[in-house]
C-alpha cells in the first residue's frame, strides 16, 4: 500500500533538477555529441528535434501524468488506473529494465569515478593514445578494483535514495545540476580558446543533409527515447512525486530543452579540443576513457580540466542512477510495506549480485562467457535498451491513446491543446515510430 502522505518534490525548481538529473546522463557526454558530429551536424539536430517532438515529449508527458494520476509505484499505478487488467506488466517490464541497466551502468559510472582520481593524480596524463589504452585496460582487467568502484557508486547513490524523494533526490540534484552546468561552461571556455577550435565546431554543427538516411533517422528516434529516460518507469515514478500544480507539458518541454543544451555544451567542451590537438573524434567508452585523457593532457592546465571533466561526468551518471534506483525502491517499499532503510540495502545486495557478471565480463574473468553471442555486459544492455524499453514505450502510448478514459486522461495532462495533441500522437504517430525503432534494433528492418 502507498503511504497515506506521499513524499512529494517540494518546489518547481526541485522538480526540474530531479527530472533533468535523470535525463542528463552519460548519453549526453559520450553518445549525443559524437552522433551529432558523425551524422550530419545541424541536420541531425533538426531530425533529433523532430524525433523528440513526436516520440520523446509525448511519452515523457504521458509517463509523468500517469505517475501523478496513479500516485504510486510503477506496478500499482496501472493497477489503480486499470484494475483487473494486464497493463501492470508495463511496470514489471520497467523494474526489470532498471535492474538490468543498473547492472552495467553502475559499472561504467564506477570507471568514471575511478578516472576522477586517476586524472587528479596525473596517472592518466599522457598524450599517447596507447598509454591511455593501457591505463584503461588495466582498470578493466582488474576485477576487484572495478567491483570496488561499482560498489562505491551503488553505496553513494543508495545513501541518497535512502533519504527519499524530497530530502534525497531533490535536495541532491538541486545542488548537483547547477554545479554540472558551471563545470561544463568552464571546460567549454577552455576548449573554445584553444588554437584551431573552430574545426571542432564545424564538425559538430555544419549541416550535412546527405548524411541523413533512414538509419540515421532511426538512430535519432532511439536516442530521443533513451535521452529522456523513457520506457523504464523513471518518469512514471518521478511523476508520482509531482505536486498537482506542476504544469507537466511545460515542465517536460523545459527538461527536453535543458537536456539538449547540456548535450550541446558537452560537444562544445569536447570537440574543439579534440580537433585542436589532432585527435580523431570517437564515441562511447573510447571517447571518454581514451581520447579525453589524451586530449586534456595535451593542453595547459590539462590535469585540472580533465579532473573537472570527470567530475561533471560522474555528476551526470549519478542523477541518472538515482532515477533508476528509485523505480525498484519505490516498488519494494510500497509493495512489502518496508521502510527505505530496509528496501535500499535489499536492492543494493541484489544489484551487487546482478552487477557482478556484467563487471567481470569486461575483464579476463568472464569476457569469454557469452549468451546469445553477447557478454553479460552487452546482454544486459541489449535486453533493456533494444527490447524492453521500446516495447514498454509502445504499450504505454497505446494505454494513453486508447485505454485511458478520454476525459480522465485529458484532465491528468492538464487539459487544453497540449493534452489533446499528446492523445492524438499516442494514438497514431508515436507507437508506429517506436515500433520502427524496435524492429530496427532487432535487425528486422
Ligand atoms: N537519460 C540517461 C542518459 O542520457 C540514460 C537513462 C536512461 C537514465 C533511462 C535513466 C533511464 O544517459
Amino acid at each position: 500500500m502507498a503511504p497515506a502522505t506521499r513524499d512529494l518534490f517540494s518546489s518547481r525548481l526541485g522538480v526540474l533538477a530531479a527530472t533533468l538529473g535523470s535525463a542528463v546522463g552519460l548519453g549526453n557526454i559520450w553518445k549525443f555529441p559524437s552522433l551529432v558530429g558523425q551524422n550530419g551536424g545541424a541536420s541531425f539536430l533538426v531530425v533529433y528535434l523532430l524525433a523528440s517532438l513526436c516520440i520523446g515529449l509525448p511519452l515523457m508527458i504521458s509517463d509523468l501524468s500517469l505517475g501523478r494520476a496513479g500516485r504510486s509505484n510503477v506496478i500499482s499505478i496501472f493497477q489503480k488506473l486499470a484494475p483487473r487488467t494486464g497493463w501492470w506488466l508495463i511496470g514489471l517490464s520497467a523494474i526489470i529494465s532498471c535492474l538490468l541497466i543498473l547492472g552495467f551502468y553502475s559499472d561504467v559510472a564506477g570507471w568514471v569515478f575511478a578516472y576522477i582520481l586517476k586524472s587528479a593524480t596525473g596517472t592518466v596524463s599522457s598524450t599517447d593514445p596507447a598509454a591511455a589504452q593501457a591505463s584503461f585496460s588495466s582498470l578493466l582487467n582488474d576485477g576487484p578494483v572495478s567491483l570496488f568502484w561499482q560498489w562505491l557508486v551503488l553505496l553513494l547513490t543508495g545513501a541518497i535514495i535512502m533519504r527519499g524523494a524530497s530530502a534525497g533526490i531533490e535536495k541532491v540534484t538541486r545542488v548537483l545540476m547547477p554545479v554540472l552546468f558551471l563545470l561544463l561552461v568552464g571546460v567549454c571556455i577552455r576548449s573554445l580558446t584553444l588554437p584551431g577550435a573552430s574545426e571542432g565546431l564545424r564538425f559538430l554543427f555544419m549541416p550535412q543533409w546527405e548524411r541523413v538516411d533512414a538509419s540515421v533517422i532511426m538512430m535519432a528516434m532511439g536516442l530521443a527515447f533513451f535521452k529522456m529516460s523513457l520506457g523504464m518507469g523513471c518518469m512514471l515514478t518521478y511523476g508520482s512525486y509531482f505536486k498537482e500544480d506542476v504544469n507537466i507539458p511545460l515542465m517536460a518541454t523545459r527538461v527536453m530543452i535543458c537536456d539538449l543544451l547540456v548535450s550541446l555544451l558537452a560537444g562544445i567542451a569536447i570537440f574543439p579540443a579534440v580537433f585542436s590537438f589532432g585527435f580523431q573524434p570517437a564515441e562511447g567508452p573510447a571517447l571518454l576513457f581514451l581520447t579525453i585523457p589524451a586530449v586534456f593532457s595535451s593542453m595547459p592546465g590539462g590535469t585540472f580540466f580533465a579532473t573537472l571533466f570527470f567530475i561533471l561526468s560522474a555528476i551526470a551518471a549519478t542523477g541518472a542512477i538515482l532515477s533508476l534506483l528509485e523505480v525498484p525502491v519505490a516498488w519494494l517499499s510500497e509493495r512489502f510495506s518496508l521502510p527505505r532503510s530496509k528496501a535500499v540495502p535489499i536492492l543494493l545486495a541484489g544489484l551487487v549480485l546482478l552487477g557482478l557478471p556484467a563487471t567481470l565480463s569486461t575483464g579476463p574473468a568472464l569476457q569469454d562467457v557469452k549468451l546469445f553471442g553477447l557478454t553479460f555486459f552487452d546482454l544486459y544492455d541489449a535486453l533493456s535498451s533494444t527490447i524492453l524499453m521500446p516495447l514498454s514505450g509502445i504499450v504505454t502510448s497505446l494505454f494513453v491513446g486508447y485505454f485511458w478514459e478520454k476525459e480522465q486522461m485529458l484532465a491528468a495532462l492538464g487539459g487544453g491543446m497540449p493534452a489533446r495533441l499528446v492523445r492524438t500522437l499516442c494514438r497514431t504517430v508515436t507507437p508506429v515510430l517506436i515500433t520502427l525503432v524496435l524492429l530496427h534494433g532487432l535487425n528486422i528492418i
